[in-house]
């Protein structure tokens, strides 16, 4: 049954996050992502949270999953690999849907070199969670309940 409760959220992992795991191990963990969307999916459930979960590696697949889903979703969870750090496209995408927006990195991108520490995504996102692996995925559904009830 529809509960009507429910907050509605797409998840997306952009470019090569599907190798995460293999990739980079010491940077962004050893944990397939498949496993990370595992704890997200149980999360979400333990929040009574329906989430959508998509990874791409192309830009125009990533734009038209967050154009497909404006009516559904209530907000965006999104983890856009290299193309936080250029992709005029991917903010104008999320621009255009109106839906608030977190951006999460597995890795602390402000301890990296210099050009992850800019991020074209954040001054349209409500904030970014970066640095605790897949943990951050789960942080920001929390964040997101926490702000729908208004709890802080
Ligand atoms: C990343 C950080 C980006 O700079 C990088 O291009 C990625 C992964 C992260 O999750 O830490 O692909 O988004």
């Amino acid at each position: 049954m529809n509960n009507p409760e429910r907050m509605k959220v797409l998840i997306l992992h952009g470019p090569n996050l599907n190798l995460t795991g293999f990739r980079e191990p010491d940077i962004y963990g050893k944990r397939p992502l498949e496993e990370i969307d595992e704890l997200i999916q149980q999360a979400a459930d333990a929040l009574n949270v329906e989430a959508r979960i998509l990874q791409s590696n192309h830009e125009g697949v990533l734009i038209d999953t967050i154009q497909e889903h404006r009516k559904w979703a209530e907000a965006i969870i999104i983890n856009p690999g290299a193309l936080t750090h250029y992709s005029i496209g991917l903010r104008d995408a999320l621009v255009s849907v109106r839906l608030p927006v977190i951006e999460v990195h597995l890795s602390n991108v402000h301890a990296r070199e210099e050009f992850r520490r800019h991020s074209v995504i954040a001054p349209i996102s409500l904030g970014q969670i970066v640095g605790f692996g897949g943990h951050g995925y789960i942080l920001a559904l929390r964040a997101l309940l926490d702000m729908r009830k208004e709890v802080v």
